[in-house]
């Protein structure tokens, strides 16, 4: 007994609708999960992060260890009552925030050294490391640890790096060992190249994984490359077990992503426009900033029944956003999270209803209104 699964019950097309179930709740997938990086999502109380429909937050291995270090969140109860958020966790490995955002990186067979981006005290991540950082945090889900290159890198730094990573897979496997209750994500790497993606599925594959990661997308290479590799990369993964596309993205990248197989996405996009003054709605991006909301009393969104479109006005949310106080963050952050929920939302009772084409095509044309 696994006490975790994972079932389909519904596709249209390539885009599926299902629920991923784990002693600390269900997952409705296709799912949005909001960015906890360092135990918090920021500007938002946790309540208030589930009240916008989110089922599981992610948080991240590279930031934690750092800053209270996993020992030290370990002894307080863990993660989850750390933060005070009950329902599932999945944390991020922290290789590739390692490349993203350490210094003097040094890559070996081993693992990565590096010294902290906060402090500049010396660490070493290995995926034995991970592994234990992540069961200290007490994590849902968990991530293999992975190495991905930025894009564009030639052919053979990418396949190179996908072997290593498959390597790093089979020993994160090995270290994970067998945890009733909790699941181990594998990542597929393989840059935009068709066949390193299916070598890279294949060897996951052989490890066996209880879910799959599409790695290494959304590193600089756009939306139509993006597109083009999702258009073949799911399909080399397992049908039973759910895709995750990680760090991904704006909400026509989620749209595209779920259209082509895709059932659960992380990114810091909602939160961070939040508290920088956008805010994405149905009819496209509002920036709060802009002077031309200074009297405007209408609402960001007449649809939206989040606390920021139900109490207050354009011109309310640029005044606070001009004067620099933390509610305009909490707002904004609030908005977004709970839009990009509401996508989900609309794209899993689309899809149960195979109607996907027809949701899609709105979508589409109520971003077509573009800056509001
Ligand atoms: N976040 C975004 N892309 C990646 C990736 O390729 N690997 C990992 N571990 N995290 C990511
Ligand atoms: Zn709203």
């Amino acid at each position: 007994m696994t006490r975790t699964s994972f079932t389909l019950t519904a596709t249209d097309g390539a885009a599926r609708t299902g629920v991923i179930s784990t002693p600390r709740g269900e997952i409705r997938t296709p799912a949005f999960m909001p960015v906890g990086t360092a135990a918090t999502v920021k500007a938002m109380m946790p309540e208030n992060v589930r009240a916008t429909g989110a089922d599981i937050l992610l948080g991240n291995t590279y930031h934690l260890m750092l800053r209270p270090t996993a020992e030290r969140i370990a002894r307080l109860g863990g993660l989850h009552k750390f933060m005070n958020w009950e329902r599932p966790i999945l944390t991020d490995s922290g290789g590739f925030q390692v490349m993203s955002l350490a210094a003097l990186r040094k890559l070996t067979e081993e693992g990565v050294s590096f010294r902290s981006h906060i402090d500049g005290s010396r660490h070493m991540l290995t995926p034995e490391r991970s592994m234990e950082i992540q069961r200290l945090l007490g994590s849902d889900i968990v991530m293999a640890f992975d190495e991905c290159p930025a894009l564009p890198a030639d052919r053979t730094r990418i396949e190179e790096s996908m072997r290593l990573s498959m390597r790093w897979a089979q020993r994160s496997r090995d270290a994970f060992g067998d945890r009733p209750g909790h699941m181990l994500f594998g990542i597929q790497q393989g840059g935009l190249e068709p066949d390193l993606r299916e070598e890279s599925a294949a060897a996951l594959k052989a490890i066996g994984f209880d879910g799959y990661a599409v790695g290494g997308l959304a590193v600089g290479e756009g939306q139509e490359a993006m597109f083009g590799c999702l258009d073949h990369a799911p399909g080399f993964l397992p049908e039973d077990k759910p895709r995750y596309l990680m760090g991904v993205g704006k909400p026509d990248d989620i749209v595209g992503a779920v259209k082509r197989g895709i059932d659960m996405m992380d990114c810091v996009l909602p939160t961070r426009s939040g508290r920088t003054g956008q805010a994405w709605t149905r009819h496209g991006v509002v920036n709060i900033k802009n002077a031309r909301h200074s009297d405007d009393p209408r609402p960001l969104d007449e649809q939206c029944s989040c606390p920021a479109c139900t109490g207050y006005s354009r011109a309310y949310l640029h005044h606070v956003y001009r004067a620099g106080e933390m509610i305009s963050g909490m707002l904004l952050s609030w908005h977004n999270l709970q839009y990009f929920q509401e996508i989900m939302q609309g794209m899993r009772d689309a899809i149960a209803e195979g109607r996907f084409a027809a949701w899609e095509a709105e979508f589409d044309a109520g971003r077509a209104e573009g800056d509001i």
